[in-house]
């Protein structure tokens, strides 16, 4: 029998458990009612089919900006698969994440034409002036770093995308030079919240 999703606050028990039934799974979510609903909301636009995943996945990430065990958990109830099966699949595809991206969401296109031409140098520097790896988010929440493959601008390899920005023909003294426009203390920064 399928569980049904009960909501008290912001706690929900995605398994309910009958009392003394000792051998039954409890999983205890905290996550707002309201978001609990968008995921509900987006699984059901998908019909909650399970070949569906990857949508959904996208869709939530899109709407909550990352996919925590929590979200992994709602999203596997409502598609019926196992929660292993969701985190399998979001730890495949490394545009997936599981931890909030920064404000500024940094991607290093690591396909062959800007592999080839420095990639990985750019890569190095964003680490080294960041001090976070990949996957990571700075503590003060500002920069994430990510990888993606051929973001179809080869022309201008190498290329470094912030959010939606994309910057070309990046060399690895420009990565500080790109970073200073996103920084809270460059007062020229006209930047919005990407
Ligand atoms: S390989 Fe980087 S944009 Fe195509």
């Amino acid at each position: 029998m399928v569980p049904k999703l009960m909501c008290d606050d912001d706690m929900v028990d995605i398994y309910s458990v009958p009392s003394g039934d000792k051998d039954s799974l409890k999983v205890t979510i905290k996550l707002s009612k309201e978001k609990i609903e968008t995921i509900n909301r987006i699984c059901a636009s998908f019909e909650n089919n399970p070949e569906e995943l990857i949508n959904v996945l996208h869709e939530t990430q899109n709407t909550l900006g990352y996919l925590p065990a929590e979200v992994q958990e709602i999203i596997a109830h409502n598609l019926k698969i196992s929660s292993a099966h969701v985190y399998g699949v979001v730890t495949f595809y490394s545009y997936f994440t599981m931890v909030p991206k920064g404000d500024y969401p940094i991607s290093v296109c690591m396909g062959t034409a800007c592999y080839v031409r420095g990639a990985e140098k750019i890569l190095e520097e964003l680490k080294k002036e960041l001090k976070i790896g990949i996957g990571e988010t700075t503590p003060d929440q500002r920069f994430s770093i990510s990888c993606l493959r051929c973001v179809g601008a080869c022309g201008l390899a190498p290329v470094l995308m912030v959010g939606e920005k994309v910057y070309g023909s990046v060399s690895p003294d420009d990565v500080k030079k790109i970073l200073n426009e996103y920084r809270e203390d460059n007062e020229d920064c006209k930047c919005q919240q990407l």
